[in-house]
């Protein structure tokens, strides 16, 4: 009798890795933020965000969520990130949009308190 085949391994993602989004973060932030800040601002909508709460932010990117809850009332929003590029366009978006309380950091090593 045969055994079955075991399944083949999936590989890694290659989005998996900083690389890849540290080379469009440019392009990021003009082609698809616009964009995407629509879908930010639906997720901030069903999250209820109260004013004064405290965000979290994985996966940030440029800070297209970040800034929003920001923006809305939240009352410290931190933003996560592996990507240096993509934490660099997030720092200069905050400091460009006044917003001191907002911190970058990269996982898994944690937040870096801007403030
Ligand atoms: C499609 S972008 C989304 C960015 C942002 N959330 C937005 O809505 O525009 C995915 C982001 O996730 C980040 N990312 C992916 N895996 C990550 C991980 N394990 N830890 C931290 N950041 C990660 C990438 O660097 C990239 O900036």
């Amino acid at each position: 009798m045969s055994q079955p085949t075991p399944p083949t391994p999936t590989p890694p993602s290659p989005l998996a890795s900083p690389e890849p989004w540290d080379l469009v973060a440019d392009g990021y932030v003009s082609d698809n933020v616009p964009l995407f800040e629509r879908f930010a601002e639906e997720a901030l909508r069903f999250a209820a965000v109260a004013p004064g709460a405290r965000v979290l932010d994985v996966a940030a990117g440029p800070g297209t969520l970040a800034l929003l809850a920001a923006r809305d009332g939240a009352g410290s929003v931190d933003a996560i990130d592996f990507s240096p590029e993509m934490i660099a366009r997030l720092e200069a978006r905050a400091a460009a949009a006044g917003r001191v309380y907002l911190s970058a950091g990269a996982y898994p090593d944690g937040i870096l308190k801007s403030d």
